[in-house]
């Protein structure tokens, strides 16, 4: 297969239109059957429950070209679960999980040339985005649905930050306990514009957001959980409003199984900051990204490494990349 002419190994984290898409809708209670389609345009009502009511969710999933050759996914299945748990809260119906693999597999097949080559740094991203397209004045939900599947070429989500990121405690808060922190719902999304604006304009690459009832507890970042190393062992955040990430719970069992360390998952207060050797993001746009300082207010807590993560990130890419034994099930072929 003859790959577009793109420097790979430049390329950022941004949109770039690949030539087939996956599109299906929703009407009269049932998914059509779906298709590819080259028309990157979306056309719908104004009164549209998307643009209204922001009823919306998405996904986020890579493709890999492995060291042997394929291209393979990541734990799709996951994405899928996932995203029908944001259908369920958002009110929007499910896609069914054997069909979105289905959907994610033609989506790749059909931009074979668009899948970065093995080693260059860079993967394709996969997109799936479910809207509601029909109209709606009063508050509710709509009565038709399109769910879309397309991809890009990415780099690095934090391309062209120091090595080493640099976040600020957030003064606003990105979830209500009870809320739809735990999905990925747009609207979590748009909230979150104003304070990233804000950080990035004071210099900083990252919003760490603080539990919104207490305000004493760590929670996760815009778009990626946060990681933390102490001694052999992986700590990170557990609360019901962040977004539970799949590459969270995959390093987990990557740090214990391959790695041998212990692993946490708990609250963890902001006052603990200052205890922790390494920080990091985790995400399926950040992969693991070393954090080298949080800043809150005056205070700034500075980590000293990133020795730790950068094992676990090479673990984690390796099993991505076939170069790796992956757990059983963790590795979904295209082709
Ligand atoms: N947290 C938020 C808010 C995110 O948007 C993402 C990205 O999907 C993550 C965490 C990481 O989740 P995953 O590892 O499943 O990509
Ligand atoms: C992802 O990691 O896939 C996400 O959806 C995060 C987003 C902020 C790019």
């Amino acid at each position: 297969m003859e790959k577009r002419n793109v420097d790979w190994s430049r390329l950022g984290f941004g949109y770039q239109p690949t030539g087939k898409r996956f599109v299906t809708n929703y009407a009269g209670g049932a998914w059509d059957a779906g298709c590819l389609t080259g028309d990157s345009q979306v056309v719908i009502s104004e009164c549209a429950g998307v643009l209204q009511y922001a009823q919306t969710c998405f996904e986020g999933m890579k493709a890999y070209t492995t060291k042997d050759g394929r291209i393979v996914c990541f734990r799709p299945e996951l994405n899928a679960r996932r995203m029908a748990a944001s259908c369920r809260r958002l009110c929007m119906p499910e896609y069914p999980e054997e069909k979105f693999l289905e959907a994610v597999k033609q989506t790749v097949l059909a931009n074979e040339k668009w899948v970065p080559p093995y080693g260059c740094g860079a993967s394709f991203y996969l997109r799936p985005v479910m809207f509601g397209t029909g109209a709606v004045l009063g508050v509710k939900p709509a009565e038709t649905y399109q769910l879309r599947i397309f991809g890009s070429p990415v780099g690095p989500y934090f391309h062209g930050s120091a090595p080493a990121l640099s976040l600020r405690v957030c003064p606003y808060d990105r979830a209500a306990p009870h809320g739809t922190g735990h999905v990925k719902a747009g609207l979590n999304y748009a909230m979150s514009l104003y304070p990233i604006s804000e950080a990035h304009a004071q210099g900083f690459d990252e919003n760490v957001y603080l539990d919104a009832a207490t305000r004493t507890y760590l929670e996760e970042t815009g778009g990626a959980n946060l990681l933390f190393v102490k001694g052999n062992t992986l700590i990170t955040p557990k609360s019901s409003t962040i977004l539970p990430s799949i590459t969270r719970q995959s390093l987990l069992e990557v740090a214990r199984d391959y790695l041998g360390m212990e692993t946490q998952e708990r609250p963890i207060a902001l006052e603990e900051l200052g205890e922790f050797s390494e920080c990091g993001l985790c995400g399926t746009a950040a992969v693991i990204s070393p954090v080298g300082k949080i800043t809150d207010k005056d205070k700034v807590y500075t980590f000293s490494g990133s020795t730790t993560l950068q094992e676990l990130r090479s673990a984690l890419l390796g099993i991505q990349m076939g170069e790796i034994p992956a757990p059983a099930g963790w590795i979904y072929p295209i082709v």
